[in-house]
This record gives structure tokens, C-alpha cells and sequence, in this order.
């Protein structure tokens, strides 16, 4: 077993299979950040020395450390952890107040250990090892003064170039408590070097916009404060030079293993040093901590990748999928679904529901999903969250009675549930107001009609627990979508009150343990359910949702348009198979958009994939379609979700979107190229495929797909004997019997020469002469690409 932790003296380094992590502790006891980025090779202490910063003096009007060390001042260093108080006025990592209200701290290194394996945080989620244990170095820190021990747990996941860290305070006094207002996940201090810092925020229904910022000074702040990791800001960021590309040049990435309010700084300080911290937000966060108790921060994880935004993307990839999700379907085939939300909304019976049910197994679906609007009096969004019973006028035999019918056809059966909300007009909200997050003498802000349940509360998440253990075992139940549509205002916990005045300052991370807590017993009990995490959308998109549940619904909008963006941004952090997308209707409901059906499956296709449309409302003609759809998602579902997935650049336009997602042993690739808006006479388009194997030889081929003569308006009479007015009925008639030819693309070669050279499309429509060598590439046209290994017998 290779030991991926060395220390040679007082020298640190950590190792993955391609990246280099170290640090030292100096003379003064603190632990001064050496190197992060492509792996070098150093063997002893003494050949390190090169990489420690040199101070002579404490320049200007900086402060000393103290004055036996007149040359150094801690805002001057490269830290791997920082404190206020003693120098360093740059974003710090920790912030402790004694009962004194002192807040300066001086944590001085104590010793390290250097272990194999990973134990479980007691509190929060965190990434697990494999068989043979991961690689754990962890340093303990102690202000002597204020008896406050601060541990830095490293952990080395080499395979994936991925190392995590996390903090812990532990209090050491014997009979005083002490207040974290602030404990960050990770500190990397760098030297300014142009860096570029990549953010991904948005909103509901418009999640994962992704914004670059130029670090030259000053500091830039990606935070949530909405009690959820939020649609406002991804907690992903990543730091890259101005050069670098989806294939070349050097780019750090960031996440964090947590649901809550987060933050990620990044500041260039005064001394041309660039400082990046992440953790919980420290806005309104305080958390006491008696005597002899300890509180952990989330982990972080960090990835550095030399060759661009793919191979760093394939790490944090890979990372997810192995030491993030787990469970039965972490490498299963996910179900394609029906979803009933865009198709029926609240307005369903049972009737109404195997009927869609019904269509759904005619082209090939695989489980059915009852959205919103099945308990209580739920027949729209302002009442009856918290009562988890059926509502019998639409549900008439129950969830078991629908579920077995649903089985009957065929299908498996799954449901939406809003564990963590109540609506004030609800029998639980009659019953114990007191459970939800709001003050009860001070008015509420109300979102979506609703509250949110206090799960800083005990109680509150025994009685989850509890609720959804009935719900889940009151019918076959293979599949759970669990929503969460509000953020906090207000954030007022009746159980807290009664521990002073400063306690409501935990609210919001006590929420998120207690959420974990549910989530942990749920998935115990329960280990046969596929959950999906959803939260209006894409509003708690994150790796501590992500340790429990193995997708998440990224967006509410299903446009295919909007999708593709959002999927291409969401690849950046995020494997394709933990976010989830649908084929829906048009015009769309969120844009009103029409786009080709073809196009819609092209891009959900990327992603764990289902329907969320009416097919009972559907033309033959597109049934057909979404049947043969089906059967590509179903031949080529594994590559499809467990892929590695590549991006292509798209730096000078927002037009042109092109994915490729090759299987792990190289035999297979799906490649997509999609378009916004057509230019008239741009008709060449190349495709270099990515990720084959240079010399084995592979086929590929497209999707072909007929045009429908409306496409083409009155165009048409270029070609036709008699005249055919546009949008006529005389055009619709037509149009069942004679089609425009799609062009064919067959081409065999190897991978070398196709990721080199790359596939020259067949020219695409360009305002003239359309046959069957042309390419119908027009506003929101995609194309779908087939590479297989063809094994050439030699003769
Ligand atoms: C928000 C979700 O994101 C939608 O998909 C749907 O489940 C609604 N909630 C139901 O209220």
C-alpha cells in the first residue's frame, strides 16, 4: 500500500497521483501554506527549503508576532489556517470568543498524525474511503491561553487527485465555554498569479449561470444565505489562470460537503497574496461550545488539475461517484421516468393518473412518479404540508391502491414529499405551531404559502422520521422525490429560545444537522428507495444532499434551451448521473419555447433522464419518436450516466454547445452538438471527439432523423408539383405522408485521427438546396453521434 502522507522533520507533503499538497510548521510553531498544483518529487526536509518564503524584516506598518521574531508578521505569510488578532488582518479561518470576549487566538502546532481510514463525522456527512483506507493526516493545534484546541484533518484520496480537509475546535477548558463564530473547511493561500475565479449562481429556474471574475484585488464573496446551499451560488467555484481552456492550462476547484449557508472567499490581499477560504457562512452563525465539546466544520474538497476545466471536472466526477454517493444505486441503471407535475400539476384523480401511466408504458417507461397534490386538501399550493395522509377524493383506493395498479401496468411507483415544510392551513401547524421557524408574537415572511419545521428541534425530526416511515411503507414504493420550495426568513427556533439570547445563531446550522440526522435514518430504513433530492429546483444542490441521495432535480425549468446550459455548468462539479432531467412539453411551460422534440431528449439524454409531459395528449408521431428515444437511453444508459463527460470550448460564443461522454473501457461514445440560433450561411461544423482510445477503430454514426415539411414553410413549393400554402391544411396533410430525408454521417477511422482530425459534419442548410446530404441545422436543432469500437479482423 503506497503511503500518500509524508513528513520529513517539520515538512509536510501530500500526494495524489498527480498533485502535490504541502506545508510546514515554522519555528514560530505556525503552519506556513509551501504548494499546491502538478506533483514534484522532494525527499527530504532539507530539499524543501527552497520553498519556504524568506523573511528578513516586518515591513511598514504591519505587526509584529511577537518580539522575539522581529521579521515576521502573519499578515506576510501564506497560511494554511488563519486567526484575527495577532497580525493577520486578511479573511480568516477561525473565530473564537471566550466568555471574556476575547477573540484573538494564537493556535500553535502541537503534533500530527498520519493514520489510514476515515471515521465517520458525528454530526455532518462526509466523503468515505475505500477498502483499503484513505490516506489521513491531522494536525492539532492548541491556543495554551485560551485552552481552545483547533484539529486540521487532511484526507488523500489519490485515484481522483482529490484532497479534502476539514477543521474541528474542541474546547479543553474545564469548566468554560467558548463561542465559534466562525470555523472554515479550508484555507489555500497562493501568490497572486491572475487568476480567474469561476462562480455559478442564479435563481429559481435559472440555476447554475456561470460568472468569472478577474482576482486582482480586493476580495470576492460567493456565499447562500437562504438556509440551503441556494440557486443564488453554488458552493463549486474553481480558480484558474486567464488562459486556461476546457483542455489546457491549470485550475483549482473547490466544494463543500454541506446543505446550509456557505461561504467561499476569495481575496487578494495588499501583499500580492490570494487567499481562498470555504465553509459555513459566518453571517449570523455563532455556535457555543461547553466545556470539554467539540464542533466540526464540513469537509471541503479541493482538486487541481494542470491539463484544464475537463480533466478537473473528471476528478470531482469521479470523487462524487465513489466517495460521495453510495448506496444501491450508486452505479445502478436509474429508472426512466414519468413525472405527473408537468402533466396534470394538481389537477389529478386516479383515473386521470393510470392514464398517463398507461401511456407511459407504452413507450417503454419505467417507473411512475406522483408528484405534489396526493394528501390532505392539497388541491394547490397554500394548504395541508405536514398532513401525509392520502387525499381519498382524488385517491380513492390510497397510495397502495394506485401503486398496485401502476405495478399492474407494469411500471414502479414513486412519490413527491415536502418532509421539511407546513402550511399554516394544515392540521400540523393546528397542532404545534410551535414546530415551525418562526417567532410567535412577531408577524412571518411566508414563501410559497408556507414554514419551515424547526428541525433544530428534536422532535420535530423524530416526527419526520416517523411520518415518512408511514408514507413510505403505505405502498410499493420505489422512488421518492423529496422537495423543499421555500427559504428561511424570519429564522426564529422556539426550541432554542429557551437557551439564551445568542442561540438562535445556531439555527441555521443546527437545521441542516437535523435534516442530515433524517436523511441518515430514512436512507437506513429505507435502502431500496431511489431518493431524489429537489428544492424548487436546483435551490440545494450540494454534496451533503448528494451522501444521501444520488440525484438531484436541477432545475425547474425543463427547457431544453435553458437545460443546456445549465447541464454544461453543472458538468463542471457535478457527474452527469446526479443531476436530473425531462423531456417536456411545448411550448414549454416555464419559456413558452418550442423546441424539436429531438432536441429536448438530446440534452436530458446527459443526465439521469425522464418525461414530465402529458402523453396522453401526444400525436402518434411523437409518441413514436419518444419510444425510439427510449430505446437509445435504454442501450446506451450506462455510458450515458457514468460516462466521462467532456465539454467543448465555447470561450467566443454562447450559440454552440457540444458534449461527449465516453465509457470507462473506451468502447463506446454518445457525442451531441446543439445550436441556439441559426446564422444563415454558417454551415460547416467539425466535431473532434475526445476521450477514445488513439489507435483502436471506431464507427461513427448519427441519429437520423426525417424533417417534417413544415419546417421548411413555403419552401416547399421549390419542390412541389402543386403549390402548398404555409400553415395550411393542405401542408399539415401532406406532411403525415412525405417527410424531407435527414443526412446520414458513417464514418470509420480510428480514435486518433477522429480526436485530431475531427469529423466534418455534413454541411448544414444554409438558405439553399436541401437534400439528403444536408444537415437541418437551424434555431435549436441538435444532433445526437453513435461511436462504437469496431474490432477489424486481420487477415
Ligand atoms: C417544485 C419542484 O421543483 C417541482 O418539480 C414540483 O415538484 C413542485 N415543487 C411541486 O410543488
Amino acid at each position: 500500500m503506497k503511503d500518500m502522507i509524508k513528513q520529513y522533520g517539520n515538512y509536510f507533503q501530500l500526494d495524489t497521483s498527480n498533485t502535490t499538497y504541502s506545508f510546514r510548521v515554522t519555528q514560530t510553531k505556525h503552519l506556513e501554506h509551501l504548494y499546491y498544483g502538478e506533483k514534484i518529487k522532494i525527499d527530504s526536509e532539507d530539499e524543501a527549503d527552497f520553498l519556504y518564503e524568506k523573511h528578513e524584516f516586518a515591513a511598514g506598518n504591519t505587526v509584529l508576532y511577537n518580539n522575539d521574531n522581529v521579521n515576521l508578521t502573519l499578515e506576510d505569510e501564506r497560511l494554511e489556517f488563519s486567526s484575527y488578532g495577532k497580525g493577520d488582518i486578511r479573511e480568516p479561518f477561525v473565530i473564537v470568543t471566550g466568555e471574556d470576549g476575547l477573540f484573538t487566538s494564537d493556535f500553535l502546532f502541537k503534533e500530527a498524525k498520519i493514520t489510514k481510514g476515515k471515521e465517520k463525522f458525528k454530526t455532518l456527512p462526509g466523503s468515505y474511503d475505500m477498502a483499503e483506507g484513505v490516506d489521513h493526516l491531522e494536525v492539532i493545534l492548541l491556543d495554551d491561553n485560551a485552552k481552545i484546541e483547533l484539529q486540521l484533518h487532511y484526507f488523500v484520496y489519490e485515484d481522483t487527485d482529490v484532497i479534502t480537509r476539514s477543521a474541528k475546535i474542541v474546547n479543553r477548558n474545564e469548566d468554560k465555554s467558548i463561542c465559534v463564530e466562525r470555523l472554515m473547511s479550508t484555507q489555500l493561500d497562493l501568490d497572486a498569479d491572475d487568476y480567474v475565479l469561476t462562480t455559478f449562481n442564479g435563481a429559481w429556474a435559472r440555476e447554475m449561470e456561470k460568472h468569472e471574475f478577474k482576482v486582482t484585488a480586493g476580495k470576492h464573496v460567493n456565499s447562500s444565505y437562504t438556509g440551503t446551499s441556494s440557486s443564488r451560488a453554488n458552493p463549486f467555484i474553481m480558480l484558474s489562470k486567464e488562459n486556461t481552456t476546457e483542455d489546457f492550462g491549470e485550475v483549482y476547484a473547490f466544494n463543500l460537503i454541506y446543505s446550509g449557508n456557505h461561504y467561499e472567499a476569495v481575496e487578494c490581499a495588499s501583499n500580492h497574496k490570494l487567499r481562498v477560504v470555504t465553509g459555513i457562512n459566518p453571517t449570523n452563525f455563532m455556535f457555543k461550545i461547553a466545556a470539554g465539546e467539540a464542533f466540526e466544520a464540513p469537509e471541503a474538497v479541493m482538486t487541481y488539475s494542470a491539463k484544464g476545466f475537463n480533466e478537473m471536472s473528471h476528478n470531482m466526477h469521479e470523487f462524487v461517484r465513489e466517495h460521495i454517493t453510495r448506496g444501491k444505486y450508486k452505479y445502478a441503471n436509474r429508472p426512466i421516468l414519468i413525472n405527473s407535475w408537468e402533466a396534470s400539476y394538481f389537477d389529478f384523480n386516479e383515473s386521470k393518473l393510470l392514464k398517463l401511466a398507461k401511456a407511459a408504458k407504452d413507450v417503454g417507461i419505467e417507473l411512475f412518479v406522483l408528484d405534489d397534490g396526493w394528501f390532505g386538501k392539497r388541491d394547490n399550493d397554500k394548504c395541508s404540508l405536514g398532513d401525509w395522509f392520502e387525499n381519498t377524493q382524488k385517491l380513492p383506493n390510497g397510495l397502495e391502491g394506485l401503486a398496485n395498479k401502476i405495478n399492474a401496468l407494469g411500471l414502479d411507483f414513486g412519490l413527491w414529499v415536502e418532509p421539511e415544510m407546513v402550511n399554516v392551513d394544515s392540521e400540523l401547524y393546528r397542532m404545534h405551531p410551535e414546530w415551525c421557524v418562526s417567532h410567535p408574537d412577531k408577524p412571518h415572511s411566508e414563501g410559497r404559502n408556507q414554514r419551515i419545521l424547526d428541525l433544530s428541534n428534536d422532535e420535530v425530526v423524530s416526527y419526520i422520521i416517523e411520518a415518512m416511515t408511514k408514507v413510505f411503507s403505505s405502498a410499493n414504493i420505489k422512488y421518492v422525490k423529496w422537495d423543499m420550495n421555500r427559504i428561511f426568513s424570519d429564522y426564529y427556533s422556539n426550541a432554542l429560545a429557551q437557551r439564551g439570547v445568542f442561540a438562535q445563531k445556531e439555527l441555521s446550522h443546527r437545521y441542516v444537522m437535523g435534516l442530515y440526522k433524517i436523511m441518515e435514518e430514512l436512507t437506513r430504513r429505507f435502502p431500496d428507495i431511489l431518493f431524489e433530492g429537489c428544492s424548487a429546483g436546483g435551490n440545494r444542490f450540494d454534496l451533503g444532499i448528494l451522501s444521501y441521495f444520488p440525484q438531484i432535480w436541477a432545475s425547474d425549468d425543463t427547457d431544453a434551451i435553458y437545460r443546456v446550459g445549465a447541464q454544461n455548468n453543472y458538468s463542471y462539479g457535478y457527474p452527469q448521473s446526479c443531476y436530473t432531467a425531462h423531456v417536456s412539453a411545448c411550448p414549454n411551460h416555464q419559456t413558452l419555447r418550442e423546441t424539436p422534440l429531438d432536441t429536448r431528449f438530446n440534452v436530458a439524454a446527459f443526465a439521469s433522464f425522464g418525461y414530465e409531459c402529458n402523453l396522453c395528449d401526444m400525436s402518434k408521431e411523437e409518441l413514436d419518436e419518444i419510444k425510439e428515444q427510449i430505446e437509445i437511453y435504454k442501450k446506451y444508459r450506462q455510458v450515458f450516466l457514468y460516462g466521462d463527460f467532456y465539454r467543448y470550448d465555447r470561450k467566443n460564443t454562447d450559440n454552440l454547445y457540444q458534449w461527449i461522454v465516453v465509457s470507462k473501457d473506451k468502447t463506446t461514445a454518445i457525442g451531441m452538438i446543439l445550436q441556439k440560433l441559426v446564422n444563415a450561411n454558417t454551415t460547416f461544423n467539425m466535431f473532434k471527439l475526445k476521450g477514445l482510445e488513439n489507435d483502436r477503430k471506431y464507427l461513427f454514426t448519427n441519429r437520423v432523423i426525417k424533417q417534417n415539411i413544415k419546417n421548411f414553410g413555403d419552401l416547399i413549393n421549390t419542390q412541389s408539383p402543386i403549390h402548398i400554402k404555409n400553415k395550411s391544411f393542405l401542408q399539415h396533410l401532406v406532411s403525415k405522408f412525405v417527410s424531407m430525408p435527414g443526412e446520414t454521417e458513417v464514418y470509420l477511422s480510428s480514435g486518433s485521427a477522429f480526436m485530431k482530425g475531427g469529423v466534418k459534419l455534413t454541411q448544414a442548410y444554409g438558405a439553399t438546396g436541401y437534400n439528403d446530404k444536408v444537415r437541418y441545422f437551424q434555431d435549436f436543432s441538435s444532433k445526437m453521434y453513435f461511436i462504437e469500437e469496431k474490432i477489424i479482423e486481420e487477415n
